[in-house]
């Protein structure tokens, strides 16, 4: 059997033995991303190089890539979805397209990983008003010997990819499917039920990339045709092993296994509470220790946690784990993630804590809170009713601390259902009180080259050194934020500045602006980087070449900066700047909100 681990290996060598460039996996929570609360694909840190910048390693890359998707919640504990996952990743930035992407895929498939040609299925996209039917890779996967009845055409919901957000890269796809046991499927409705959660498993996608979503819905043609790949670590490797779930792998049979221990005896494998559990620990875990890591909360990624948690202490109940068990759990997962994730290792503590805190403040709000729904279904019972109405779903909410999933879950096993848009409304309107931000998350992000977030790229740079050159030189970025309307930049320090340093921040600004400042990037080695004195990040970069933004007039450099782009040309664009706010984010770090215009 393969382990994960190999499995990593083996596919990062061989895309590198083909001209790709390894870069690290990014954190789980996107920086300058308001359009999306994780990192949900391999593809997701490199949107502005699929939109046409330049990457400074180069058109090929490739990637492992912890990945999160909150939104398949309700199928996970099934054989294959999971929250938390590793994806492996190849791309191609208008450099090879269908026919190397595709031969790469069925290379590393059929020679690295020996699997044989008669366990395969694929999928093309079947075509529609956006896009052509794709007969050219069906005709790739033919040449490469994949039978003609295993080569399937699927419509938009099945055979398309992105965009990540609202709005960005995306395109037709092509995905491979692995057979656990020789079974042929007779036409592409038996492969369609064979491969919802039965024994065919995708286990790979390559995006054939090359339309832009716009924010009003059309598709665009890219500038550049590219490939954007996503392989399952997890499924790859319990297939390979000849299992038929995803729980088999070897960064989750130990966490199963130790929530098997913690349950009632009798408790199986292929039991959906013990999987849940180990799904929702891990994920939680995960985004807990990240590098950019959050804790519980009502609001955002810190709601998403929650209910992880949430969710797994009443999953934990049904097959009769009592007490505190999540930390049990919580160390069996930084066992079997920490040595490739070592930030969990380091964030151990914190995680620790904030499970203890929930499972403290959850365990008996959710007796409680079981006990009022199960008065309130009876009472609708009484008069006939079938819906809990979204109010009462919301109390639950308020006052036990109930995640809707919980409140869902619970009237379904008792055959009620829920007002889930209503609910859905109520909370909307909960965290628009709390923060403007709800609706901005759809705005912007990284796909958003527009004039607005480019500006303000240019005016973070701006005030980072701003920051170092009126308040302290040891003031570097801690995080940084951009929507359309205003830039957010995190930085270290532990005081509040006073209006005199606001002031003076502007107004070197606005200086640089008046100055109109050329701004250029070049790309470079590491070590130039650091000996020029560019700002960035280095510790965690194994990448050799970096592309910094100089902001310079005249032979003086203002700003130099590692950094991706987009920027403006010259720095007369941004015509003003403005800090609107000053904020405490935490012990040590302090956050200002600007505008420029
Ligand atoms: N971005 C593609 C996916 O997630 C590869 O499937």
């Amino acid at each position: 059997m393969i382990s994960s681990i190999e499995l990593k290996k083996r596919y990062l060598s061989f895309f590198q033995k083909k001209g790709h460039k390894l870069i690290p996996s990014a954190s789980l929570i996107p920086e300058n991303d308001p359009t999306v609360l994780f990192t949900t694909a391999g593809m997701h840190p490199l949107i502005p190089y699929l939109l046409g910048e330049p990457h400074p390693l180069g058109k090929r890359l490739c990637s492992v890539q912890k990945c999160l998707r909150s939104d398949d919640i309700d199928e996970v504990g099934d054989s294959w979805h999971l929250s938390f996952w590793e994806m492996l990743g190849n791309w191609s930035f208008g450099d090879y397209f269908k026919e190397e992407a595709i031969s790469m895929s069925f290379e590393f498939l059929t020679k690295e990983l020996g699997i044989p040609v008669e366990r395969f299925s694929v999928t093309c996209f079947a075509g529609d008003n956006d896009a052509p039917r794709d007969e050219e890779t069906a005709r790739i996967w033919a040449k490469l010997g994949v039978a003609k009845n295993r080569i399937h055409f699927l419509p938009k919901k099945d055979n398309w990819w992105g965009p990540a957000g609202q709005s960005g890269p995306c395109g037709p796809d092509t995905e491979m499917f692995y057979h656990a046991k020789d079974i042929q499927e007779k036409s592409t409705d038996e492969f369609l039920k064979l491969s919802s959660n039965g024994p065919f498993c995708e286990i790979w996608n390559d995006v054939l990339m090359q339309y832009d979503k716009t924010a009003d819905g059309r598709y665009e043609e890219l500038r550049q045709k590219n490939v954007d790949t996503g392989m399952g670590v997890e499924r790859t490797v319990a297939v390979l092993s000849g299992a038929d779930n995803v729980y088999e792998c070897d960064t989750l049979a130990p966490i199963l296994d130790k929530v098997i221990s913690l349950s009632m005896k009798g408790t199986t494998r292929a039991n959906r509470n013990a999987r849940i559990i180990t799904d929702h620990m891990r994920a939680a875990v995960m985004i807990m220790g990240d590098e950019n890591g959050v804790v519980p909360s009502n609001i955002d990624q810190g709601y998403v946690v929650r209910r992880f948690i949430r969710r797994s202490i009443r999953h934990a109940r049904l097959i009769g784990i009592k007490g505190k068990f999540c930390n049990e759990i919580a160390k069996i997962v930084i066992a079997v993630m920490g040595d490739q994730y070592p930030e969990i290792r380091k964030n151990s503590q914190r995680i620790f804590e904030e499970l203890e805190n929930e499972e403290e403040k959850f365990s008996l709000a959710l007796e409680n809170g079981t006990r009022h729904l199960e008065r309130k279904l009876q009472l609708l019972e009484e008069s006939h009713q079938k819906t809990l109405d979204a109010k009462s779903a919301f109390d639950l909410f308020q006052s036990f601390g109930f995640p809707i999933e919980i409140t869902v879950e619970m009237c379904k096993e008792k055959g009620f259902s829920v007002d889930e848009n209503g609910f859905n409304s109520l909370m909307k309107k909960h965290q628009d009180i709390s923060r403007k931000g709800a609706e901005q998350k759809f705005k912007g992000g990284l796909a958003d080259h527009s004039e607005e977030t480019t500006k303000l790229h240019t005016a973070t740079h701006l005030l980072n050194e701003a920051l170092r050159q009126v308040v302290d030189p040891s003031i570097h970025q801690m995080g940084s934020n951009i929507t359309k309307e205003r830039l957010r930049f995190d930085f270290n320090y532990d005081k509040k500045l006073t209006d005199e340093q606001i002031k003076k921040i502007e107004d070197w600004v606005n200086n640089v602006i008046k100055e109109e400042a050329d701004v250029s990037f070049e790309i470079m080695g590491i070590d130039d980087a650091k000996k020029i004195g560019a700002q960035g990040v280095f510790e965690a970069r194994y990448e050799k070449m970096v592309k910094v933004y100089t902001i310079s007039k005249g032979g003086r450099i203002y700003s130099r900066e590692v950094c991706g782009g987009p920027h403006v040309k010259n720095t007369r664009e941004l015509k003003s700047f403005k800090i609107q706010k000053q904020e405490a984010v935490a012990a040590g770090i302090r956050r200002i909100k600007a505008i420029v215009g």
